[in-house]
């Protein structure tokens, strides 16, 4: 092959593979940054499982709270007040907005944030057994400059149900699980 001709073909390779490669980063998205109460990211969220919603009336905002699979054993358990250490609740909330087919049907829109509580009785015994942190917008930026300001509002908010141990949600109504053989 001429020379000349084999150059000009890997270079169209090479620059082919750089384009497919940093399509393919561009994709690739970076861990958020922890809270400023040194709470990591809990990575993989979108995967835990049901545990209620509700819906806002004033803020018009649709909320899930999932569980991650400990907490989802205590519910299996009935070991919900206290939850056991280890147990990570969330709630996801989103914007209400509207379907086009459906009209009367109130569906999530913009998403607003994700929120968790952390149980671990050591190392959050400050903070009621809970470790708080917000995550905001689909960025997933850290909510609250300083500790204070990432924990205190929750804290205040959450302390009329501090007798449930600070969890206002009963695990919504579902038939029983059937085990897979
Ligand atoms: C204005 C009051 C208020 C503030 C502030 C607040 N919460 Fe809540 N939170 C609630 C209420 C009420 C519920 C249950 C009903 C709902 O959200 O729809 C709840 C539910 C939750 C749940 C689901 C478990 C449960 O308790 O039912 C999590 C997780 C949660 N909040 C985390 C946080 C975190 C983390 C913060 C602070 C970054 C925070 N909350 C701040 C009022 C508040």
């Amino acid at each position: 092959m001429n020379t000349q001709i084999f150059k000009l073909k890997n270079l169209v390779k090479s620059t082919f593979l750089l384009t497919a490669f940093t399509s393919f980063s561009a994709f690739a998205v970076d861990m958020p940054k922890p809270t400023a109460n040194g709470i990591d990211f809990p990575a993989g969220y979108q995967d835990w499982s049901i545990v209620s919603m509700t819906h806002r009336e004033d803020n018009k905002t649709i909320r899930s709270v999932i569980g991650n699979p400990m907490a989802i054993q205590a519910i299996k358990d009935g070991k919900t007040n206290p939850w056991p250490n280890g147990a990570i609740l969330g709630k996801l909330v989103w914007k209400d907005a509207k379907d086009k087919h459906w009209p009367t049907a109130t569906i999530p829109g913009k998403f607003v944030h994700a929120e968790f509580m952390f149980k671990d009785t050591n190392k959050w015994a400050q903070t009621g057994g809970w470790g708080w942190a917000r995550w905001v917008g689909l960025e997933q930026v850290p909510f609250g400059n300083t500790a204070k300001a990432a924990q205190d509002s929750c804290i205040a908010c959450h302390t009329p149900v501090k007798n449930q141990d600070w969890v206002f949600h009963k695990p919504a109504m579902l038939p029983p699980r059937i085990e897979k053989n």
